[in-house]
């Protein structure tokens, strides 16, 4: 069986056009749901009332999180990455969860910081990208400048299947190498259609480069693009509604559908016999008067139906799942089924985790959703210290949540919180505040990183009792060592070669 889904998330840096492309691409396809600044307009301003009531309801905001939307047979789950400056776990495990991504990269910048950053998680595990070159409308850096600098910063082979004829002022249109046309803005620009031109009589010097550009560069081949090996290139304008067409387009036929997901030494493919997923999100509500939760589960193989009972790995006995958001209610026939590639929304009270596989009979795990080893480590000190349940409560279902890490030293009494990015911090001493009435600060720990230990029993006792002081637990009661630095690291790595100190932990 062939899937029509594509499930998939744009990479950016801040400012680039990602809210902009995204607008653009449920705007094309049938948009069902739409976030933020999204306008809805005509008949998907219904569908957007639908979902708001939904929310209100349920008094949470998802939104965003998930817009699912349709175009000529095929059906796009688009899976948003937090757009902030900062790094956030929830961010890498987002791209657990997507089959590919759109890596957009403004044409007059090209690959910045955070492009980067994201790409490098999306190299972990192979994720195929299609590379959007945003905002040609507009002076841009030369067009083999771009290309290079992807391929060389990115170490990836990089294939255009088009050449902006013209950048900013200059302008035209762009020229698409698989049909020989070019692309020529027409018509009101949000609106916008772009006209193609067969005979389009190209400018001597875009002539020439064309050729270069084609002859220069690796043809487009789908097996290297989705091994994660090359990077076909696409030119555009997010805002004028440029080059969106073909994009979509590109992702319908070469983006690949729902792939087999790793659990231990098995494949789960999406024919696999049972509905199976997994969480990789737990959305809290930020309303004080509700405690409910949102958990975010891919689903992996399949057909889920609503009502359907599925056991949570981390419960061990089935939970009926009675009103999933379906991040699709435009066609009530299927609006109360999934396939594998979609996500579902299940409401729970904090039954499900970050990291828990759900199936019909809690035979597999999937395995490959990591916690990361914390970048940021700080004392958590309480303001009123008769608070300490609170605390405690506080931070076990927030690290449940993923928004940090959270340790118990062997020796001491306070917390550690461990995050990837600062941001992660601001939200976890808001969150205390508004939703838990705990009062705290954060002061600087005695600890940079932090390393999964495993081992042996007996080496590991051994080396408890020798370094107990670096010592702590994660809120699975697993053995963590503490270090002050990565020379910490390095040096018991050394001295313990039996033992193993991991930067990131499966669960
Ligand atoms: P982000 O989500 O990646 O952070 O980017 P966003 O879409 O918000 O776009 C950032 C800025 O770039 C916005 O301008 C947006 O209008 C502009 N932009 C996006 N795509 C294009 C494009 O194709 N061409 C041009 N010329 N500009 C583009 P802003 O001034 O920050 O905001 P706004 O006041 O225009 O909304």
């Amino acid at each position: 069986m062939t899937s029509n889904r594509r499930t998939f998330a744009i990479i950016s840096h801040p400012d680039a056009g990602k809210t902009t492309l995204t607008e653009k691409l449920l705007l094309q396809g049938g948009a069902i749901h739409l976030a933020g600044e999204v306008k809805a307009r005509g008949d998907q301003r219904r569908a957007r009332s639908d979902w708001m009531k939904i929310e209100q309801q349920r008094g949470i905001s998802v939104t965003s999180s998930v817009m699912t939307f349709e175009r000529e047979g095929v059906t796009f789950n688009l899976l948003d990455t937090p757009g902030h400056e900062d790094f956030s776990e929830d961010t890498y495990r987002t791209l657990t969860a997507v089959d590919s991504a759109i890596m957009v990269i403004d044409a007059a910048k090209g690959i910045e910081p955070q492009t980067r950053k994201l790409f490098e998680v999306c190299r972990l595990r192979s994720v195929p990208i299609i590379t959007f070159v945003n905002k040609v409308d507009r002076e841009g850096r030369p067009v083999f400048e771009l290309l290079d600098e992807i391929a060389d910063m990115l170490a990836l082979d990089v294939s255009p299947q088009m050449y902006p004829v013209g950048m900013g002022g200059e302008f035209q249109g762009i020229l698409d190498f698989a049909s020989g046309e070019v692309v020529v803005p027409e018509g009101p620009s949000r609106e916008f259609k772009g006209k193609r031109v067969a005979d389009f009589d190209l400018p001597e010097e875009i002539a020439e480069n064309v050729e270069l550009a084609q002859i220069g560069y690796p043809e487009f081949d789908l097996e290297a693009y989705r091994n994660g090996d090359l990077t076909p290139v696409y030119f555009g304008s997010a805002l004028k509604n440029f080059g969106v067409t073909e994009l979509i387009e590109a992702i319908a036929r070469i983006a690949p559908p729902p792939r087999a997901q790793p659990a231990g030494d098995k494949q789960i493919a999406p024919d696999h016999g049972e509905v199976s997923g997994f969480i990789f999100k737990v959305q809290a509500n930020m309303d004080p008067n509700h405690r409910d939760r949102i958990a975010f589960m891919r689903q992996v193989s399949g057909t889920f139906k609503r009502g359907m009972k599925l056991i949570p790995s981390g419960l061990g006995k089935p939970i009926a799942i009675h009103s999933p958001i379906l991040f699709f209610a435009q066609d009530r026939e299927i609006a109360d089924t999934a396939e594998a590639g979609d996500i579902i929304g299940i409401p729970n009270h904090g039954t499900l985790r970050v990291g828990d596989t759900l199936s019909e009979k809690n035979q597999l795990r999937f395995t490959g959703l990591p916690n990361f080893a914390p970048e940021i480590l700080r004392r958590v000190q309480l303001k009123d210290p008769t608070k300490t349940k609170q605390l405690r409560k506080a931070l076990d279902d927030l690290s449940e949540e993923g928004v940090i890490q959270v340790f118990y030293p062997e020796i001491g009494a306070q917390h550690i919180v461990g995050v990837v990015g600062q941001l992660q911090l601001d939200v976890l001493i808001s969150r205390l505040s508004a939703e838990y009435k705990v009062e705290a600060a954060l002061e600087a720990s005695p600890f940079a990183t932090a390393r999964w230990l495993k081992g042996d029993a007996k080496l590991l006792d051994e080396f408890e009792s020798f370094n107990r002081a670096n010592l702590a637990r994660d809120r699975d009661g697993d053995l963590v060592f503490m270090a002050k630095s990565p020379w910490d690291v390095n040096y018991q790595v050394e001295k313990n070669p039996e033992l193993s100190f991991s930067a990131t932990k499966e669960r």
